[in-house]
């Protein structure tokens, strides 16, 4: 199996693919000894590649979910100095969160250093589910319920909703918790549902990611898949 040069540094865990793309430009890479500094050559995993004078060897794959709790940005790194989804996990190797959720969204998120898998969990065309739980600034009507089931218009693109549940009416406080099912993976996805149907999001948690539920992981806290798990999303 050959790949491109760029997503090979990229998936050996050394940089992101567009750094690589630099770095081979720049002639930072060599493959078998040679500089190669064009954009796309194709390798194998025998070729033995050097970037910036360093051997890459194959690392470990690793894959974590994490209870993200909320004040804790999505990101590998923060120029405002925040804490992210990386500082909270204890892993020397560079892994980096798939997909991404709201500063003060909780709950699913993963994160690993494999981009193929990645990608796979990622692509549209795999529809992978996610379960969100909203807690709104009001009591969410049954019209509205209605209506959402049909499916809703979000930036000129319809957004399919799997299930859509009320969970809680709190008719003092007046607000509700409504859990919503969607594959879309749209920054901001169920806040913008919300806010076009008149609501406000308050609260935010990711509850379901596909078939992974957060169990028994409280926030903050995490835990490495199991084996049968990353092959499940493969299998699907
Ligand atoms: N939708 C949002 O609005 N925010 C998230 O963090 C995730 C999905």
């Amino acid at each position: 199996m050959d790949e491109k040069l760029q997503k090979r540094i990229a998936n050996l865990g050394y940089c992101s693919r567009r750094k690589a793309e630099e770095l081979i430009k720049n002639g930072k890479v060599k493959v078998n000894g040679k500089v190669v500094d064009k954009i796309g050559t194709r390798v194998t995993l025998e070729d033995k590649i050097n970037v910036e004078g360093k051997n890459l060897i194959e690392k470990p794959k690793l894959y974590y979910l994490l209870n993200k709790p909320r004040k804790v940005i999505t990101s590998i790194s923060d120029n405002l100095g925040r804490t992210t989804v990386i500082d909270l996990i204890n892993c020397k190797e560079r892994i980096y969160p798939i997909g991404r959720l709201d500063y003060d969204t909780t709950g699913i998120l993963l994160l690993t250093n494999d981009g193929d898998f990645a990608n796979l969990l990622m692509h549209p065309k795999n529809n992978i589910e996610k379960t969100y739980l909203a807690k709104l600034n009001k009591i969410f009507s049954m019209d509205d319920y209605f209506n959402l089931k049909k499916g809703i218009i979000i930036n000129g693109k319809k957004v399919n909703i799997s299930k859509i549940k009320i969970r809680k009416k709190d008719k003092e406080k007046n607000t509700s918790f409504v859990e919503i099912t969607i594959h879309e993976g749209r920054n901001h996805i169920v806040k913008n549902i919300f806010k076009e149907m008149g609501y406000d999001v308050l609260k935010l948690k990711r509850e379901k990611y596909g078939f992974l539920t957060l169990g028994n992981l409280k926030s903050g806290e995490y835990r490495k898949l199991k084996k049968y798990e990353i092959e499940r999303f493969y299998r699907k």
